[in-house]
């Protein structure tokens, strides 16, 4: 039996939140389990990473767990050989995948074909594991999410989209604000809303910081899309995180970025380095909630 990371809804809201508290309790160093002991994990990553690599390369380390890292460069999977054939190949080697890649149907057909689970460490659709870790910051501070607003000013971009779902999991109000061409797909937002999450988009930055607990935002342009770059730079102006839009936020607001950060783009200097900003606990979870994850997955 596999049990697969794909989404945050594959914990359901009951596994969602016992995963927050799990982290909470790793991080305490209350965890001396060596769950991963005797299994070896293979990393692939056909997008570039600081944090996710190194911090999922430190909880496998933790866990007793070996890891093998493998890119598209430097395999045969930039040589063309199918994801499926890959697929089965490692599963005669290895005991699961960590895959960060580009379309969701590239981890759909690891998952079809190999045999062993897969945790989805970014795809151009969601960034799972960055939220959830996003979230356990949240809830280290504020426990009671049915009375947060929470703010996300920029791309509708897989951050959001897994913020979204995380909406539909966790009772917290969702405010996004893109601009026009960049909003989220009508789809995926009716999908999340119709499973109870409650999300408002808008065109106006400050009509969604206004009031906001949590203010968010991410790149113009994300991995993959570095031809679009000027042409975002464009459309995004007026979508910067400044201490300005901050200023109408609730009081004692927090400022959160899932990095890499572009400062005087979607986000000032000053917001970055300022009293508000939470980045750099968001980064240390990645640690804590990815162990939690990783029990998760192996201990069924
Ligand atoms: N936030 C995040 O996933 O960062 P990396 O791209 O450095 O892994
Ligand atoms: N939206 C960004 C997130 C990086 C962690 C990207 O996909 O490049």
């Amino acid at each position: 039996m596999s049990r697969n990371f794909i989404h945050i809804r594959d914990l359901g809201p009951e596994g969602a939140r016992r995963i927050l508290a799990r982290a909470g309790e790793m991080k305490a160093g209350r965890y001396r389990g060596r769950l991963l002991e005797g299994r070896t994990i293979v990393m692939i990553f056909e997008k570039s990473s600081t944090r996710t690599r190194l911090s999922f390369d430190v909880a496998i380390r933790q866990m007793g767990g070996q890891l093998i890292f493998m890119t598209p460069a430097e395999s045969q999977l930039g040589r063309s050989e199918p994801l499926r054939d890959t697929a089965r190949v490692i599963s005669r080697y290895c005991d699961g995948m960590v895959v960060r890649t580009f379309g969701e149907e590239r981890l759909a057909e690891l998952v079809q074909y190999g045999s062993v689970p897969v945790v989805n460490a970014l795809t151009d659709e969601g960034h799972p594991c960055q939220v959830l870790g996003d979230l356990f910051t949240i809830y280290e501070r504020t426990p009671d999410f049915s009375g947060l607003r929470v703010a996300w000013v920029g791309d509708s971009n897989n951050v959001a989209c897994s913020w979204m779902e995380a909406a539909s999991v966790f009772p917290f109000e969702l405010r996004l604000a893109s601009p026009s061409g960049y909003t989220p797909d009508k789809e995926r937002l009716d999908f999340y809303i119709r499973a109870g999450a409650r999300i408002s988009v808008s065109s106006d930055p400050r009509l969604a910081v206004a009031g906001a607990h949590y203010v968010n935002t991410d790149v113009w342009a994300s991995m993959g899309q570095e031809r679009e770059r000027q042409e975002r730079e464009q459309a995004f102006k007026g979508f910067c995180v400044s201490a300005e839009l901050m200023a109408l936020a609730a009081p004692g607001a927090k400022f959160m970025h899932c990095l890499p950060a572009h400062r005087g783009e979607e986000v000032t200097d000053e917001v970055m380095e300022g009293e508000s900003s939470i980045i750099f606990d968001q980064a240390e979870n990645r640690l804590h909630v990815q162990k939690a994850i990783l029990e998760w997955v192996f201990s069924e």
